[in-house]
């Protein structure tokens, strides 16, 4: 735990918080109330078959004293053939907020979507991101593997 801070999973109250600290990572776009809303929905309504484990598992770090939402993140756990039918997870769009980056929220929160992969039986973790975020991720314990390849339209 970080003191002043509580991780929660997202939920549909979280529309402004949310789409505003996904914009220190990209583009949001045009994501209405209600789209958002829908999309929570969805994340919530699916588990993986015969288990209580749900497939998408958005997190926020809310800040005690105001109710901010100072972070974000994401983990899906795709379940695949290979590996005895095994579990791979996709660590997704993290962020946190520029007025509260370097009080260790960031690890934090990479801290807890890893042991949320590791304890629905992941046999491996993997995430793409910027150069200049490798030093970040190497703190949370990840290494290089691979190169990230991708078709955009
Ligand atoms: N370069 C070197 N070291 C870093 C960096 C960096 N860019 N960022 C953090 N660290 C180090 C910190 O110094 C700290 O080291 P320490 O434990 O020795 O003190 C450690 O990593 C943990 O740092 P945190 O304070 O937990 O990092 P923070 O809360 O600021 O979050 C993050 C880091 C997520 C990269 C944040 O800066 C951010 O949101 N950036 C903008 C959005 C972004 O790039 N998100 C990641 C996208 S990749 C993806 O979504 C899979």
């Amino acid at each position: 735990m970080i003191p002043g801070y509580t991780i929660r999973r997202v939920s549909k109250d979280d529309y402004e918080g949310v789409i505003d600290i996904l914009k220190v990572l990209t583009v949001v776009g045009d994501v209405s109330r209600n789209r958002f809303e829908e999309i929570v929905d969805y994340w919530d309504s699916i588990y993986l078959p015969g288990t209580s484990t749900r497939q998408h598992n958005p997190h926020v770090i809310v800040e005690d004293a105001t109710g901010q939402i100072a972070a974000t993140g994401n983990i899906i756990l795709e379940r695949k053939l290979i590996h005895d039918a095994g579990l791979c997870g996709h660590i997704e769009d993290i962020a946190v907020s520029k007025n509260h980056q370097g009080k260790s929220l960031g690890k934090f929160l990479i801290d807890k979507l890893t042991q949320v992969g590791l304890e629905a039986g992941c046999y491996k973790i993997i995430l793409d991101c910027d150069p200049k975020n490798v030093p970040f991720y190497e703190k949370c314990g990840y290494t290089k593997a691979g190169i990230e390849m991708q078709i955009r339209r």
